[in-house]
């Protein structure tokens, strides 16, 4: 395992280039199983959610190649549509793989990716969904076995906006004969990528970005080249970073749009944020005011997996701010380990309410998931004192060589792996 080191106090200032979203490519890997043609992909994330991602791709027979800074995907010799439990198990985004395995091979076999450090992630609206495009689903013994000679066009209405479930479902009609429409959609920007990349395949799908997606499914798909966008999370969490220590970030490489409901909080509290094209300065000058009320929810409410983050910089802010988890049903973990660090925090149910302290304190915490992982280490980055970050190698699931950015930024950072563990 590894662990993080941070002695607090350090103004973090200078420039971050910000990597590729790892939530585009995951899906955009998926997608690749949708054509024999090569797929290239750029400005890939070097994460660890990416690499299991490629291996599954690998297991089911496509070739990975890395060729400097792009990524060769070659599906051609792809055959198997069974996903191994311990790969299902191990990558919840496997998930997203089940509608490109079923479109391809008109059968997929899963087990259910399970509950995971955010909670209960049922798959339920997947599977309802292909039934509408005309899936057998039958499930025994904890897998799930799909059967799609008769996948064809549908009309699927998710009860909830589900990213994932609408990403499978976009995949799946893509191929499957006639009209689908997916109504209460996910309005995510990696939903408007992910139809931008199908209908560069010469597929035919309209309405991403709102919550009604029109798609005609298509008897084969060709390659594509995709760079991926800016990860809009890992640019937030650079932003919440430059506001607890009371620094100047100017992040490169950004959409600003994905960034609005980010950039309007920390605006609230008092943060100071200069927008140019595509990059942006975030400076923190004194200390925060509180933010009245957060309410995570789907795009283009506020992102949940910047709640964590979020709880870090209203523990150390002026006056109480409430934060409402609405997406997850089990994402507070962050919160005791704040509390061990000195942070005044009750939770009620899916309320956070947290009352502004002076100071943390650093003290020995664990990194429970990847988001609270990184609230951690901002919390460290303006603690008093040592803090020391267990299971840190978790936030390497979503963060590219997260410790040596922030180290360049002048925090007094450093990474220990440890044996085993
Ligand atoms: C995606 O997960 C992201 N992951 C998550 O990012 C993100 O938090 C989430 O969307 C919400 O924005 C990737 O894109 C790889 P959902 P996903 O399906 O698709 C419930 C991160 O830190 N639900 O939109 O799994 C579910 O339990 C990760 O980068 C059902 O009830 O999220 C949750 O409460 C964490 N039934 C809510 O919907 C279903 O069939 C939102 O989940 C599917 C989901």
């Amino acid at each position: 395992m590894a662990r993080l080191i941070i002695n607090g106090g350090a103004s973090l200032n200078g420039e971050v280039n910000v990597q590729g979203a790892k939530n585009v490519a995951l899906p955009i890997f998926a997608a690749a199983l949708l054509t024999e043609e090569p797929v290239i992909v750029y400005n890939w994330p070097a994460i660890s959610d990416v690499y299991n991602m490629l291996s599954i791709l690998e297991h089911i027979g496509a070739t990975v190649s890395f060729e400097k800074d792009r990524l060769l995907i070659d599906t051609r010799r792809a055959q198997r549509w069974e996903m191994p439990d311990s790969l299902a198990k191990e990558i919840r985004s496997s998930i997203f793989m089940m509608g490109p395995i079923m479109a391809r091979f008109r059968m997929a076999r899963f087990t259910y990716p399970g509950g995971c450090e955010i909670g209960n992630r049922p798959i339920d609206l997947h599977l309802r969904g292909l039934k509408n495009l005309g899936v057998n689903v039958t499930e025994a013994g904890g897998h799930i076995m799909c059967e799609g000679r008769r996948l064809k066009g549908g009309d699927v209405h998710l009860d909830y906006p589900s990213v994932g479930a609408t990403e499978n479902l976009m995949m799946a009609a893509a191929m499957a004969p006639g009209k689908s429409v997916i109504r209460n959609a996910a309005r995510e920007p990696e939903i408007v990528e992910l139809q931008s990349v199908i209908n560069r395949m010469g597929g035919n799908v309209n309405g991403a970005g709102t919550s009604t997606i029109f798609i005609e499914g298509k008897n084969s798909l060709g390659g594509f080249t995709y760079t991926c966008m800016p990860d809009r999370i890992v640019a937030g969490t650079f932003m919440v970073a430059a506001v607890v220590t009371k620094g100047s970030i100017t992040l490169k490489n950004i959409v600003p749009e994905h960034l609005f409901a980010i950039s309007a909080k920390l605006r609230e509290a008092g943060a100071k944020i200069e927008i140019y094209g595509d990059a942006l300065t975030i400076t923190g000058q004194e200390r925060l005011r509180e933010m009245h009320l957060i309410e995570t929810g789907p795009y283009p409410g506020f992102p949940t997996d910047m709640q964590a983050q979020m709880c870090s910089a209203a523990a150390i802010s002026r006056g109480t701010s409430i934060i409402v988890e609405n997406v997850f049903d089990n994402r507070f973990k962050h919160v005791a380990e704040l509390q061990r660090m000195g942070a005044n925090i009750v939770i009620k149910n899916n309320v956070a309410v947290i009352k502004g302290v002076e100071k943390l304190h650093g003290t020995e915490v664990k990194a429970m998931d990847l988001r609270g992982g990184a609230a951690l280490v901002l919390a460290g980055l303006c603690a008093e004192g040592k803090t020391v970050i267990d299971q840190a190698k978790i936030i390497d699931r979503g963060y590219e060589t997260f410790d040596a950015e922030l180290s360049l930024l002048g925090a007094n950072i450093t990474r220990e792996e440890i044996e085993g563990g």
